[in-house]
C-alpha cells in the first residue's frame, strides 16, 4: 500500500464526507468495511477470453458454429482469437496479483477437456493448461473459483442429441464433471457446476440469442423450437445434471481440499411498477420465475409454488428420488447481479413491449404473465449502460440479497458476478471509466449494507477482469477492469483496475479521479498512479 494514498485517502474521506450528502450511492466503501477471510476476485468465461479454438486437440463448440452465421454476432466479430487468454494466462495472473484479488474465476472449456463429450479420450494438453493456471493462481494465493458450465460445448453433443434438450445431456455433463473433478479436484476449492441455467435457457431456447438459436411467435420467428415449453426442459435437464454432479463431488472429491459447490443465479431484482397489490403480486411472479425458478429445486427439491400455481403439464415433475437427489444440492448460493428491472401485471393489463429494455412475451405462461422493463413512463428505472436491460440501481443489490436471505433462510451467498457495461461508443475514452468505479463503489456499499443487516455473503467477484466476448454483442459492451488493445492484444489498466487495487490493500479514494491509470511513454507501459 502507498503511503500517500494513505494519507491522501484519509483526508478526502472527511472532505468528501462532510461536503457530499450521506446517500448510499456516495458512501464511502472499505475493504474493511467486509470480512478479512471475505473472497474478493474478478471473473471471465473461457469462450470469452480463451480464444485459439483451433489449437491443441480442442474441437468446434455451439458457439464457434453460432458466431459464424452472418447477422448472430451484432458486430460481426467472432471469439476466435478473443484476448487470447490461452497464451496469455500468466500476463493475466499477474494482473491479478498486482491488484490482490484473493480469487479468480473462470471456466473450463468443455470442447478442450473432451472434444468429443464421452465418446472419446480425455485431452491431455487442456488438462494440462487449466492445471497451469489453477498451479499459477495457487502460488499467488489466489483461489481458483471454477464454472464448469458456461454456455458452451462441443457442438458434437448437439448435432448428435440435441444438447440441453435430450436428458442425454445429463449423462454427458457427468462425465465432463467427474473429469473435471478427478483432474483438478486437488486444487480447486469452490465451483460452479452451471452458470445461469434460467438466462441460458432463456436466450438460448426462448429468445434465439444464444445458440442453438430455438424460439417460436411471438417471442421471435424461428424455423424450430418451443419459447413456452423448451426452456423449462432444458432447466429440468440442467437442475438434474447438476445434482448428480453433486452427489458424485460430495461423495468422492469434496474431501480432498473442503470444496463446496453450486450454480450462479442470473438474479435481477425486480420491483413493482405500479403502487398496488398487482403490481406487488407481478415483482413477486418475476423473482419466482426467474431467481426462484433454479434456486426453489436446489434447496427445497421442487419448483416455486408460483410457478407450479400457474403453469400446467408443460413444467415437468421430478419424481420423489429426483427431489431428494436436488434438496440442498448446493453449499452456497452464486449470485450474479447486474441491475433491477420494473415488472408489471400481464393478466389483468394489456402488455405491449416496444422499448429495448423490455422482451417479448410478457403475456405467456413462461414469463410468469409479467412484463419485465427498465422504464416507467418513460422514465428509465436508474442510469442507463452499454446493455439494454442493464440499468444502475445501486440499492438493487441490498434488495436481490435480502430477498435470497428471506427465501432460502440465509444460506450462504457469494455475488459471482457485478459489472458495469461503459457502451461501445466509449472506447476512445476507456481508461476514464469513472462511472465503472461509482457503480462497484455503490454495489458494494448496499452489499455491506445487506450484510450488516444479517446477509450471509462471503465474496464478490467483478465482471469482468478484462474486456471480452460479450456472446451475441460482440465486443461493443466492455465490463473489464483492463481494457485490451485490439491490435496488439495488451491489457491496459482502466481506472477501475487501479481503484479496486487500491480498494483491496483498504486505500480505497472516494474521489475516484485521484487514482489514474497513466501512460508511461519511457518504459512503453500503462501504470496505476
Ligand atoms: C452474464 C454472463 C457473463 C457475461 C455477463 C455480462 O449473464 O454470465 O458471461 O456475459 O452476463
Amino acid at each position: 500500500m502507498r503511503l500517500s494514498c494513505i494519507i491522501a485517502s484519509n483526508f478526502l474521506i472527511l472532505l468528501v464526507s462532510m461536503l457530499k450528502s450521506s446517500s448510499q450511492e456516495q458512501v464511502n466503501i472499505k475493504r474493511s468495511d467486509f470480512p478479512p477471510d471475505f473472497l474478493f476476485g474478478a471473473a471471465t468465461s473461457a469462450y470469452q477470453v480463451e480464444g485459439a479454438v483451433l489449437e491443441d486437440g480442442r474441437s468446434l463448440s455451439n458457439w464457434d458454429i453460432f458466431s459464424h452465421i452472418e447477422g448472430n454476432i451484432a458486430d460481426g466479430s467472432n471469439a476466435y482469437i478473443a484476448d487470447d487468454h490461452y497464451h496469455r494466462y500468466l500476463e493475466d495472473i499477474e494482473i491479478m496479483h498486482s491488484l490482490g484479488l484473493t480469487a479468480y474465476r473462470f471456466s473450463i472449456s468443455w470442447s478442450r477437456i473432451l472434444p468429443r463429450g464421452r465418446d472419446g479420450p480425455v485431452n491431455k494438453v487442456a488438462v494440462q493448461f487449466y492445471r497451469n493456471i489453477t498451479y499459477n493462481l495457487l502460488t499467488k494465493g489466489i483461489h481458483p473459483f471454477v464454472t464448469l458450465f458456461h454456455f458452451e460445448y462441443p457442438q458434437e453433443l448437439e448435432d448428435r442429441f440435441g444438447g440441453w434438450l435430450s436428458p442425454l445431456m445429463q449423462e454427458e455433463y457427468l462425465h465432463f464433471a467427474e473429469i473435471c473433478f478427478t483432474y483438478f479436484g486437488d486444487q480447486v476449492k469452490y465451483w460452479i457446476t452451471i452458470n445461469e441455467p434460467n438466462l441460458f435457457s432463456e436466450m438460448a431456447y426462448e429468445r434465439a440469442n444464444y445458440p442453438p438459436a430455438r424460439c417460436s411467435p411471438p417471442f421471435g420467428d424461428c424455423v424450430s423450437g418451443n419459447s413456452d415449453v423448451e426452456p423449462l426442459i432444458v432447466v429440468h435437464n440442467m437442475l438434474l445434471a447438476h445434482a448428480k454432479a453433486a452427489k458424485l463431488y460430495r461423495e468422492r472429491f469434496k474431501s480432498k481440499v473442503d470444496g463446496v459447490l453450486s450454480i450462479a443465479v442470473c438474479a435481477f431484482m425486480y420491483v413493482p411498477m405500479t403502487d398496488d397489490e398487482k403490481g406487488k403480486a407481478a415483482a413477486d411472479r418475476a423473482l419466482a420465475f426467474n431467481v426462484a425458478w433454479t434456486l426453489d429445486p436446489l434447496v427445497f427439491g421442487d419448483y416455486p409454488p408460483e410457478m407450479r400455481s400457474i403453469h400446467g403439464p408443460e413444467l415437468p415433475n421430478f419424481s420423489a428420488e429426483e427431489r431428494e437427489l436436488l434438496r440442498d444440492s448446493i453449499d452456497f448460493i452464486g449470485i450474479n447481479h447486474y441491475g433491477t428491472l420494473y415488472a408489471k401485471d400481464c393478466t389483468h393489463s394489456v402488455c405491449v413491449c416496444n422499448i429495448s429494455s423490455c422482451v417479448q412475451g410478457s403475456d405467456r405462461a413462461i414469463r410468469g404473465f409479467t412484463y419485465t422493463g427498465g422504464e416507467r413512463d418513460g422514465v428509465p428505472i436508474g442510469e442507463r449502460t452499454g446493455m439494454a436491460r442493464f440499468f444502475v440501481v445501486p440499492r438493487g443489490m441490498e434488495q436481490i440479497v435480502q430477498y435470497v436471505k428471506d427465501r432460502y433462510n440465509n444460506k450462504t451467498m457469494i455475488i459471482t458476478e457485478n459489472g458495469y457495461a461503459s457502451p461501445g461508443n466509449e472506447e476512445n475514452d476507456f481508461v476514464h471509466d469513472d462511472k465503472r468505479i461509482q457503480y462497484h463503489q455503490s454495489y458494494l456499499a448496499y452489499l455491506a449494507q445487506a450484510m450488516r443487516k444479517g446477509a450471509d455473503v462471503q465474496g464478490y467477484f467483478v465482471w469482468s477482469l478484462i474486456d471480452n466476448f460479450e456472446w451475441a454483442s460482440g465486443y461493443g459492451p466492455k465490463f473489464g477492469l483492463y481494457h485490451i488493445d485490439r491490435p496488439t492484444l495488451n491489457r491496459i489498466p482502466k481506472n477501475s483496475a487501479c481503484w479496486y487495487g487500491d480498494f483491496l490493500s483498504n486505500c480505497s479514494l472516494v474521489d475516484a479521479s485521484n487514482i489514474q491509470s497513466q501512460y508511461n511513454e519511457k518504459e512503453n507501459i500503462v501504470m496505476c498512479v
